[in-house]
């Protein structure tokens, strides 16, 4: 793998008060390897309690963030005010923005840029839908979408891609290694091609969708998977601190 290796936890939108408090507690009694950075994206509205609560072994990010600088946006979360609470990351691009709320490459490209100029490290995602991949279309649209972040990011330093095929997400099917694997060297080899040689040796790229506790410990073997964004497993803390031991 690439760097130091990286597990990311989207709790989504899920949670209650109490159940982010056991949640917390179980991450803060968890024994962890010290070989791993940990992130944690609680929904907005509780960020401000995990902070308070959670061990500063693990990091916090965000699961969204407005695209340009805070004012008269209803509804939008600005990178300024995320900094304010103390969150050091933000997810953009993941599949559920992109394909329940209808964001584009373009915009999510233009959020990464403003976070990063800003101080907040991107968690990146990009990944193909079933039929996109039953299409051969995989790559193609794996490359799309790094393109728009490539287009846009002043610099890939805080940057981790996280690969989710929309296929694997939530629904058990987790991609086999080699399947994700496969991605991984594609998308490496994307940056080396399009940005350097030194951004592709040195960019992260985590593997996303169906990861638990029994299947990481394979899937981190593979030389280009650098770690993990979880979902529903992240939701466990036993198993959330299972995920990280994976690290190989
Ligand atoms: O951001 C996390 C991914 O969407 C994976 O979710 O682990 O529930 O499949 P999942």
């Amino acid at each position: 793998g690439t760097g130091k290796f990286f597990v990311g936890g989207n709790w989504k939108c899920n949670g209650t008060k109490d159940s982010i408090s056991k949640l917390v507690t179980e991450l803060n009694s968890a024994k962890l390897e010290d070989d791993v950075d940990i992130v944690v994206a609680p929904p907005f509205v509780y960020i401000d309690q995990v902070k308070s609560s959670l061990t500063d072994r693990i990091e916090i990010s965000a699961q969204n963030a407005w695209v340009g600088k805070g004012g008269a946006f209803t509804g939008e979360i600005s990178v300024e005010q995320l900094k304010d609470i103390g969150c050091k990351w933000v997810i953009h691009g993941h599949s559920e923005r992109r394909h329940v709320i209808g964001e584009d490459s373009q915009f999510i490209g233009k959020k990464s840029a403003y976070a990063l100029t800003q101080g907040l490290k991107v968690i990146a995602c990009i990944g193909e839908k079933l039929e996109e991949r039953e299409a051969g279309k995989t790559f193609d649209v794996c490359y799309e979408q790094l393109k728009a972040f490539a287009d846009n990011v002043p610099s890939w330093d805080d940057v981790v891609i996280a690969y989710e095929p929309v296929w694997a997400i939530g629904t058990g099917k987790v991609a086999s290694p080699q399947q994700a694997q496969e991605v991984h060297v594609a998308v490496r080899e994307w940056l080396s091609k399009n940005v350097s040689a030194e951004v592709a040796s040195q960019t992260r790229i985590i593997y996303g969708g169906s990861v638990n506790g029994g299947n990481s410990a394979e899937l981190a073997k593979q030389e280009d998977i650098d770690g993990f964004l979880v979902g529903g497993a992240s939701l466990k803390g036993p198993e959330f601190a299972s995920i990280c031991n994976s690290v190989t």
